[in-house]
């Protein structure tokens, strides 16, 4: 036996008890998975001797032995034999699932605070060259983010800043310069942007343009408003800026995604990614982390426990942490979505009942 075998396709979550040691199951053939029971007796596997930092901390235990991060998922159970599973969205239990029509305002309201907003749909405040509208924050049931709208054309926006966050900046639309505390960076359509916490920053359309960002901050928090640019600018992480690159896709079943911002250049809880989502439905699941949704094309149907509302190019999805959903992409070309979780490093890790 040279490989392990697979226990079962999906991550075990697990609650820890602070300070006890656990040995996870590294050879797949233990009846108590995720953890040990002796079956190893005889293979070249041994278990992995673990002792728990926290007390009560929730993790996702590997279950398909898989995994590059033992004892936990990583996500490498997506790409094997049984690891993606769909769902019909046709059966008869998906038939009876409602359509959500109506709207709180610009959102459409699924289960457990899980909610698409519109922005064509949003109320925007002004202010200068500025236009911008809250997406998400905790009026709205967020715990760990804020996504703000920010669009400006004809000049600069007011300088502004999230304090002492970690930042993330999805341009949308348009071609212009975010300058950095003080740092001025050239971006363009579908660039991601990272801010130091601290620091603060300024958009600026180039003419006859309109620069459509999207901010989100971790933690929650609201915009401040600067009299001036201050001169703060962490040179020690002087690379700012992540553009599309087909050759850092990641695979994910059939689905793909590449990591744009992340702790490769010092963003430390937020990570964002764009990604492809072919003619499909996944099955339902969950994640352990908060997660911000942005449709940059096509169309499809988010779906909840016992709710299922349309998704469409410009619509951001909020989904909270552990909320059982879907995303279907219904239109031939797929859907192309950009996202934020929060907290968390890797968008494959998905679990499910
Ligand atoms: S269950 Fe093994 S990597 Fe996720």
């Amino acid at each position: 036996m040279t490989t392990p075998v697979v226990a079962r396709p999906k991550p075990c979550l697990v609650n820890l008890k602070g300070g006890r040691t656990y040995y996870w199951c590294a050879c797949g053939l233990s009846a108590k998975q995720p953890f040990c029971d002796g079956s190893h007796s005889g293979t070249t596997f041994q278990p992995l001797k673990f002792t728990a930092a926290a007390q009560g901390e929730e993790v996702l235990l590997c279950g398909c032995k898989h995994t590059r991060n033992p004892p936990f998922c990583d996500g490498a159970h997506t790409n094997l034999p049984g690891g993606s599973p769909v769902d019909d969205p046709a059966s008869p239990q998906n038939r009876d699932i409602p359509l959500v029509t109506e709207r709180s305002g610009a959102r459409a309201l699924l289960n457990g605070d899980c909610y698409i907003i519109s922005p064509r749909l949003a109320e925007m405040n002004t202010r200068g060259h500025l236009r911008y509208c809250y997406l998400v924050n905790a009026e709205l049931g967020s715990l760990y983010q804020t996504q703000i709208l920010l669009e400006v054309s004809g000049g600069a926006s007011p300088v502004l800043s999230l304090g002492k966050r970690d930042v993330i900046l999805f341009i949308g639309a348009g071609k212009g310069t975010v300058t950095i505390s003080g740092k001025p960076f050239s971006v363009q359509t579908t660039d991601g942007v990272y801010i130091r916490p601290s620091e603060a920053l300024q958009l600026i359309a180039e003419p006859g343009e309109t620069l459509r960002v999207f901010v989100l901050a971790c933690p929650l928090g609201e915009i401040e408003w600067l009299e001036q640019m201050p001169d703060n600018f962490d040179s020690q992480q002087p690379e700012r800026v992540v553009s599309v690159d087909p050759a850092q896709r990641t695979e994910m079943g059939p689905r793909y995604f590449q990591i744009l911002v992340d702790k490769r250049i010092g963003s430390r809880v937020i990570t964002q990614f764009i990604g492809h989502i072919p003619p499909s439905k996944a099955a339902p699941h969950r994640h352990l982390y908060e997660e911000a949704i942005i449709v940059l094309s096509g169309e499809g149907c988010m779906w909840t426990e016992d709710r299922k509302a349309p998704v469409a190019a410009g619509d951001v999805i909020f989904l909270p942490r552990k909320q059982l959903h879907s995303l279907e992409a219904t239109s031939a070309g797929g859907m192309d979505v950009v996202g934020v979780i929060c907290p968390g490093d890797n968008p494959s890790i998905n679990y499910y009942d």
